[in-house]
């Protein structure tokens, strides 16, 4: 017999394998974090017919493979997905029935990224702690990545994963002639999940007003709002899927890690998608 998606339950929820016994060392309080994942972008840069988000990778949607992270999660009470507008009604009826087995609501998401989030903000159930924001186009995420900022937010307040830049970085002038070469040090590259105290994230969100200025994370609006936000040191491989052969790394990615523990769904995942 296949086995059944694992459902959100809320607090106390339990993994078929052994009573709520955790799989994962180090995941965070039960059932206090809400997840947003936007997936309500264009994807211009990633071109071609079909939707980033709904690209395959090896074998199911990029959005699929990036919420597969979160919904066996304990310290995970609610899970959002937004979608843009015109994919609303596709989504719900192609993966409706499989996302809300999984405990994932669907909303619908905004031309800029902040709208999106504000849009998913409006869906956040009573109860919830924390708010984890986590693009759909990042689905290389580590568990021990999430943990780690899990664990840092539920310190701070506020905390995002970061990447120190590695590069050598130049400012170029129109004419793509090199204006001046910038130190690296103390610059990092922000990454999501980028997870905040409910009250600090909707606080920062309800400051924003209608035309905010351009906010391209979600801790840019935080910090705005005067809160600081600590950085949880990341890595590159949990990449943002951003052109068409991103897919490939993160293919390659995804398959050198460790089989996932915990419930497995087999056969019967794979068929549903
Ligand atoms: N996103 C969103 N709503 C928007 C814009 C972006 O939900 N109005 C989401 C994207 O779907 C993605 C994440 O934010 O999961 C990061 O954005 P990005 O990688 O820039 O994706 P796109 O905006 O889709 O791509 P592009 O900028 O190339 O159009
Ligand atoms: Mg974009």
């Amino acid at each position: 017999m296949p086995r059944p998606f694992i459902r959100h339950d809320g607090p106390g929820r339990r993994d078929e394998n052994g009573a709520g016994d955790r799989k994962r060392s180090g995941e965070t309080q039960v059932g206090k974090v809400c997840v947003i994942i936007p997936a309500a972008g264009k994807g211009e840069r990633f071109g071609g017919a079909e939707k980033k988000a709904f690209a395959k990778l090896d074998g199911r949607p990029l959005f699929l493979r990036t919420l597969e992270h979160f919904i066996r999660r304990e310290d995970v009470c609610q899970t959002i997905l937004a979608v843009a507008p015109e994919d609303l009604s596709g989504t719900k009826a192609m993966y409706g029935p499989n996302l809300a087995f999984m405990g994932v609501q669907v909303v619908e998401g905004g031309a800029q990224r902040w709208q999106t989030v504000s849009a998913a903000l409006k869906a956040i159930k009573e109860g919830t702690e924390y708010i984890a924001i986590h693009d759909a186009a990042r689905p290389c995420v580590s568990d021990e990545q999430i943990n780690a900022v899990f664990t840092e937010a539920m310190k701070t307040g506020a905390a995002i994963l970061a990447v120190p830049l590695t590069g050598t970085i130049k400012h170029v002038a129109a004419s793509m002639v090199v204006e001046k070469t910038i130190s690296r040090e103390r610059l990092y590259e922000a990454q999501t999940p980028q997870v905040f105290r409910r009250d600090i994230l909707l606080g920062a969100y309800a400051r924003l007003g209608s035309t905010p200025e351009e906010a391209t994370d979600d801790a840019q609006v935080v910090e705005r709002s005067g809160h600081p936000v600590s950085i949880v040191l990341s890595d590159s491989t949990n990449l943002k899927v951003t052109t068409r052969g991103d897919l490939t790394l993160a293919a390659a990615i995804l398959k050198a890690r460790p089989a996932r523990t915990g419930p497995r769904l087999g056969a019967f995942e794979e068929a549903q998608w």
